[in-house]
C-alpha cells in the first residue's frame, strides 16, 4: 500500500536560506531543512513532497494538484504570507489540514509581517523556532493526521 504524502511548500527567497539574514532565519540551507523534514516524515510512515518557488502561480498550481492526492500541506509562504490572497483561496479549496510555517516569528518583526492570509485557512502556525521549524511542522502535521 502506498504511503500518504505531505506536501511541503517554500515560497519566495527561501532558496537563499543559509546566506540570508541568519539572525532571523538561522544558518541551515533549505536543502538541509527539507532533508531533515523528509527523514521525520519517513520515520512516521509518510512521503514528503517539496516545492520551493519564487512565483505565486507555481505555489497555487502545486496546492491545486494536491487536492485529493496529498494528506496535508505545510507551507512557508515567505512574504506571500502577508498579501497573496490567491494562495489563501487555493488553500481554502484544499480538502486536508494546512499548517503555516515560519522560521522567524513574524509577530516580533515589522508591522507589515503581522498580517497573514494563510492563518485563516490553517489549523495552526509554527513560527520562531528557526532551523527547527521545518521538522516541528512535520511533527505537528503527523500528529494532526493521526488523530
Ligand atoms: C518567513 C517570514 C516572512 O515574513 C518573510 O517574508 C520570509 C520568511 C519566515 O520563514 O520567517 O520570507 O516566512
Amino acid at each position: 500500500m502506498s504511503r500518504p504524502t505531505i506536501l511541503l511548500l517554500s515560497g519566495p527567497n527561501l532558496n537563499l536560506l543559509g546566506e540570508r539574514d541568519p539572525r532571523h532565519y538561522g544558518t541551515a540551507t533549505l536543502d538541509t531543512l527539507v532533508g531533515l523534514a523528509r527523514q521525520c516524515a519517513d520515520r512516521h510512515g509518510y512521503e514528503l513532497e517539496h516545492l520551493q518557488s519564487n512565483h505565486e502561480g507555481d505555489l497555487i498550481d502545486a496546492i491545486q494538484r494536491a487536492r485529493g492526492r496529498c494528506a496535508g500541506i505545510v507551507i512557508n509562504a515567505g512574504a506571500f504570507t502577508h498579501y497573496a490572497w490567491g494562495i489563501h483561496d487555493a488553500l481554502a479549496a484544499f480538502d486536508g489540514p494546512v499548517i503555516e510555517l515560519h522560521l522567524s516569528n513574524p509577530y516580533a518583526r515589522e508591522p507589515w509581517r503581522h498580517v497573514s492570509v494563510v492563518a485563516p485557512v490553517a489549523v495552526g502556525t509554527i513560527a520562531g523556532f528557526k532551523d527547527d521549524g521545518y521538522v516541528l511542522a512535520i511533527e505537528a502535521m503527523v500528529r494532526m493526521l493521526g488523530r
